[in-house]
């Protein structure tokens, strides 16, 4: 056999490429929603010249295809394009596209004629505005609890609480300002509990849910802390027995219509009974 230099050569190349090897520049892309993401698949070596090369989603419903026949379909159908060789990217990523991405190549004239990687990628939701419920008032020294629920955003949103737009820490003993207060705050779940309220506690209430795509904040809304009239329930107590005290012996007293004479007001939030007006004798 004569062996032309050229030709030698080209053996040697042919052999040192004989492997079909995969990379990729990222295993773990992230973006956010609506924006662009590449999902690189790139060719460390290859000998054959036309390639197969496939895409598939990973659910737990099993395998999908997203690229197939040259053609990206699916879900991602006018979303993503194919860059050569083989990544793919996303134009307009939406939440349902987390998942895992397979990016699978056949080449027929390499030895080791197939390899595949697979690409995990996480599309993250910015939070909407929380759903918060304040107590409006609650009585001095009873419990109250505040929470703020957000599940829109991705990853899980983590929560914030800011009474009159001051952050209030995780421990109240870090903080002058909330040093004696006895409440505890749950960031995972954004649940703020107060033991027993002091008059203090009144303010102004909102709370802010944030993840790394971005955060949202509820309104702010008043929570009052009042204290009970102890003198003047005490004697609505002594005049309603007085006036039973009357009828029982036969006199001809009027009762109030309103039988005891004070009104309450249930609070929507704790089921207390709130004296609302003191009582008309
Ligand atoms: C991306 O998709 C959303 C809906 O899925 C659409 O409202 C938005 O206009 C799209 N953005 C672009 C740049 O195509
Ligand atoms: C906390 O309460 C104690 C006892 O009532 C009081 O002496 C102290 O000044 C309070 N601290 C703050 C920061 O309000």
């Amino acid at each position: 056999y004569l062996c032309v230099k050229h030709r030698c050569n080209l053996i040697l190349t042919s052999m040192q490429h004989y492997y079909l090897v995969l990379r990729t520049s990222n295993y773990s892309p992230w973006t956010n929603e609506f924006d662009k993401v590449e999902l690189s698949c790139l060719i460390e070596s290859i000998s054959t010249t036309n390639p197969r090369i496939e895409w598939k989603k990973i659910t737990n419903d099993g395998p999908s295809y997203v690229y197939f026949g040259k053609k990206i379909s699916g879900g991602l159908e006018n979303r993503a394009v194919i860059r050569e060789p083989a990544t793919l990217l996303i134009t307009n990523a939406t939440r349902s596209d987390t998942a895992k991405y397979r990016c699978e190549v056949t080449a027929a004239d390499d030895q080791k004629s197939f390899d595949e990687l697979v690409i995990d990628l996480v599309v993250r939701v910015r939070p909407v505005v929380p759903k918060c419920s304040v107590p409006q008032s609650v009585p001095f020294g009873k419990s109250a609890e505040l929470s703020c629920v957000e599940e829109e955003g991705f990853p899980k949103s983590q929560y914030q609480w800011f009474k009159n737009r001051e952050e209030i820490p995780d421990d109240p003993k870090t903080s002058l300002m909330f040093f004696n207060s006895s409440y505890t705050l749950n960031a995972e779940t954004g649940t703020l509990k107060f033991i027993a309220v002091r008059k203090e506690d009144t303010g102004e209430y909102y709370c802010r849910a944030k993840n790394d795509a971005g955060y949202a904040e509820c309104p702010a809304q008043q929570m009052e802390v009042y204290d009970i009239n102890v003198v003047g329930i005490a004697l609505g107590v002594l005049v309603r027995g007085f006036f039973s005290s009357q009828k029982q012996t036969g006199n001809n007293y009027k009762v109030p219509a309103k039988g005891d004479g004070v009104d309450y007001v249930r609070t929507e939030d704790e089921g207390d009974f709130r004296h609302k007006s003191s009582f008309v004798i």
